[in-house]
Parts: structure tokens; sequence; C-alpha cells
């Protein structure tokens, strides 16, 4: 269960990815055209933030119960900020992940309270972008370096 579970934490990231581009694409064809906000600009950002926290309840299984032992090594302590591989997943995954997650739930949270519609879509547009540029710089990508480090 747990190795599917991680295959499905795996697959996410490209939703998330996915529903983040878009949403933040939407915003600025929105402010650029002048638009006024749309049901499906609002459900574009919702599913983003849905797939985002579907990913945050997925990490957190994971975190206390995945084959890493991220919260094991966290224990730990002095060895596991040693060794880059055990830190990323003990301490820079996931407090990177919660930090994009929350400025998600902000810029939504904002652009729902805003009355002006082009404000609506500011709100979408900087948290969103700001989280997703967190969010893919920490994946654990296949072509990093190291695990968190690009050079
Ligand atoms: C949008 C948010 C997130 C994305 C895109 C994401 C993406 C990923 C990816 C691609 C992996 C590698 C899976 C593999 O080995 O094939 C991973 C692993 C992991 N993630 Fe996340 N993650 C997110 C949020 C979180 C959060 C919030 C936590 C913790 C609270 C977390 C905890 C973990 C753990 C513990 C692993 C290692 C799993 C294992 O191999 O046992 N993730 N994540």
């Amino acid at each position: 269960m747990i190795t599917g579970l991680t295959h499905l934490h795996s697959s996410f990231r490209y939703v998330v990815l996915l529903l983040l581009v878009l949403a933040i694409i939407d915003a600025v064809i929105s402010i650029a055209g002048d638009k006024t906000y749309r049901k499906q600009s609002k459900m574009l950002a919702l599913f983003a933030l849905i797939f985002s926290h579907i990913q945050l309840l997925m990490g957190s299984v994971l975190y206390f119960l995945g084959n890493r032992g991220a919260f094991a090594s966290l224990l730990e302590g002095a060895s596991t900020m040693s060794n880059p591989e055990a830190r990323f997943f003990a301490v820079e995954h996931m407090l990177a992940m919660i930090v994009a997650i929350a400025l998600i739930t902000v810029g939504y949270s904002r652009s729902k309270k805003q009355e002006v519609d082009k404000k609506k879509y500011a709100s979408i547009l900087m948290f969103y972008s700001i989280a997703l540029l967190l969010i893919f710089v920490m994946i654990p990508w296949p072509f990093m370096k190291d695990f968190g480090r690009w050079f």
C-alpha cells in the first residue's frame, strides 16, 4: 500500500504543476484582457488548491510511514543533517511544500475576498506563481545533481 501511495504522490506532481500553470496563464490572460471573474477561472484555481491539498495529505502519510522513514531520520538529528538525501526528505522537501501549499491556500482565499475582478486574478497570479516556483524547485527530479541541488 505504501509503495502504491508513493507512486500516486509521485504522479500527482504533474497534475499539481499543470493545474497551477493553467490557473496562472488564465489569470494573466484575464488581467491583460480586463475580463470579468468567470466560473471556469474559479474552478481552475479551486482544483489547483484541492490537488495540492491531496498532495499534502499523501505526503504527510509518507512522511511518517513511507519507505524512506523521513520522520524517523529527523529524530536521528545530526547524522541526517549531514546526509543530503535524508535531509532533503526529512526537512527541505516537507517544509518547502508546506509553505507552497499555504501560499496557494492564502492566494485562493484572498481572491475570493476581493471585490474587484482584476484583484481576484492578481491574487491568484502572485501567490500561485511563487508556489509553483517553490514546488518545481523542491521536487526530487531524476535530473537533479543531488537531492535538492540543481548545480
Ligand atoms: C505539491 C506538493 C508536493 C509535490 C509535488 C511532491 C512531490 C514528490 C515527489 C515527486 C516525490 C518522489 C516520489 C518517488 O520517490 O517517486 C515525493 C516524495 C516524498 N514526499 Fe512529496 N511532494 C509534495 C508535498 C509533500 C509534503 C507536504 C510532504 C510532507 C508533509 C511530502 C513528503 C514526501 C515524502 C516523505 C517523500 C518520500 C516518499 C518515500 O519515498 O517514501 N511531500 N514527493
